[in-house]
């Protein structure tokens, strides 16, 4: 009897001629599945796609919605950014990809499992460390990396010489992945790093150009961190999202361009469209900016750059992530309110936040009557915070190099090379009389 493969099929040329490949070549019975984390994808035209290529069950499911509340959600509360800019999308629907992947060949019987990934990029890592992660046992094929080497040529004359039903459309000039989270553009002429992104690299987002030029203003509400309502209307979160994706693009916002590190360890040039995860971290952040004290602000940030990081890695089925999970969830208790939000020509603005927990105290911040701030306090405060500064300064010299005012009274000039000077030996004291502050005595 035939092994059985459950191959992530997208219904594209690659993966149906993999189906044929891996059932020909390789001898599978291949099982296809085709997941719908929103690209909208036509699910009913690719099932029968995969059945004619030679699957023996082609399995569609929509997981969108779990691909929001269990992948997305908790990015947005971790403040997840690759490198401070990317959004995850296609990075986070990897996981959800594998685990699917997993559980129908659990249910199918299966030994092995397949992706479409090539042996260039970071989604191949992704996949296989996930699968490992899930289910050891499984072995991992993936064609388009393991012996299948066709070109796109190639694989047109296998389809065409199988009668595999393909659609021959004229080839992207771009490799794109996509999902409600963002999409993904890569290769082509983008590979140029000074080349502008050509206009129809972009499918979701308006240039700045043709923007509209009133703005909108919308109001997003959070509950423990998670959006829940637009402009007051409770919505599902896929509904929320999908809606945000539009406002957002027709504004212009969410366009990213950027040089990123590729855990394969290339630099590669990378764009992408993601307006609705754009819009939501910078109104989840200001959120945070109410709610959160500042010592778990601060701590928060080195946990927000450790999750991208790990998500980016394909690190998503470990205990680090469940670690990292447990701090950003006990962080976001009292990350609930209301944001205020701008769109306009490609910028999304906070203009205004509220929470019933805020900490942003008016009585406390105000400069008007009624200011409750005990101005005298600050005093004692700076001779302690500054104590160790001055002590320094006294016994060991300041950390000026250079005096900014020359002898003649004028200010010294900034020279060509004039940074290097910081590395120059600390102007001691000329001398050190001992102890001559008086609070060091005490
Ligand atoms: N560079 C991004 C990432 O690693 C996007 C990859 C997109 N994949 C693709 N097949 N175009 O997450």
């Amino acid at each position: 009897m035939a092994e059985k493969i459950v191959l992530a099929y997208s219904g594209g040329l690659d993966t149906t001629v993999a189906v044929k490949w891996l059932t020909e070549t390789r001898g599978f019975e291949v099982i296809a599945l085709t997941i719908d984390l929103g690209s909208q994808p036509n699910l009913a035209a690719i099932r029968k796609r995969a059945i004619r290529a030679g699957a023996s069950r082609a399995y569609v499911l929509d997981a969108r919605r779990p691909f929001v509340e269990r992948f997305c959600w908790p990015a947005l509360q971790a403040g997840a950014l690759y490198q401070g800019q990317y959004p995850l999308a296609t990075a986070l629907g990897r996981p959800l990809i594998a685990q699917l992947l997993v559980e129908v060949a659990a249910r199918e019987g299966a030994t092995w499992v397949g992706h479409g990934s090539t042996g260039k990029g970071n989604d191949q890592v992704r996949f296989d460390i996930a699968v490992g992660a899930l289910a050891p046992h499984l072995k991992v094929l993936a064609p388009l990396r393991d012996g299948m080497s066709m070109t796109r040529d190639q694989e047109i004359a296998y389809a065409h010489s199988h009668g595999l039903p393909i659609e021959v459309k004229p080839e992207s000039p771009y490799s794109v992945d996509e999902n409600l989270w963002g999409r993904s553009i890569e290769a082509g002429v983008l590979e140029d790093a000074l080349l502008k992104p050509p206009e129809d690299a972009f499918l979701w987002t308006s240039p700045v150009e043709s923007a509209p030029d009133p703005s909108q203003l919308l109001e997003l509400a959070f509950e423990k961190g998670v959006p829940v309502a637009l402009d007051g209307r409770g919505l599902p979160a896929v509904d929320l999202v999908a809606e945000l994706n539009q406002v957002g693009g027709r504004h212009g916002i969410g366009r990213i361009d950027m040089i990123e590190d590729r855990y394969v360890g290339i630099k590669s040039r990378e764009v992408y469209e993601a307006p609705a995860a754009v819009i939501l971290h910078a109104a989840h952040r200001a959120m945070e900016e109410l709610a959160l004290e500042a010592e778990a602000a601060h701590f928060k940030a080195a946990v927000a750059q450790e999750y991208a990081r790990l998500v980016y890695q394909g690190k998503w089925f470990t205990s680090h992530r469940r670690h990292l999970d447990a701090y950003v969830a006990s962080t976001q208790r009292f990350v609930t309110g209301q944001v205020r939000v701008t769109l306009h020509k490609g910028t999304a603005c906070v203009v205004g936040r509220s929470s019933p927990y805020s900490l942003y105290q008016p009585r406390l911040a105000t400069y008007s009557a009624g200011d409750q701030f005990d101005h005298q306090a600050a005093v004692g405060f700076i001779k302690l915070v500054g104590l160790p500064v001055r002590t320094q300064a006294q016994v060991q010299g300041t950390a000026v190099t250079e005096p900014l005012l020359k002898d003649d009274g004028h200010v010294v000039e900034i020279r060509p090379g004039g940074l290097e000077s910081g590395l120059a030996e600390p102007v001691l004291a000329a001398t050190l009389p001992g102890i001559v502050d008086p609070d060091l005595g005490r």
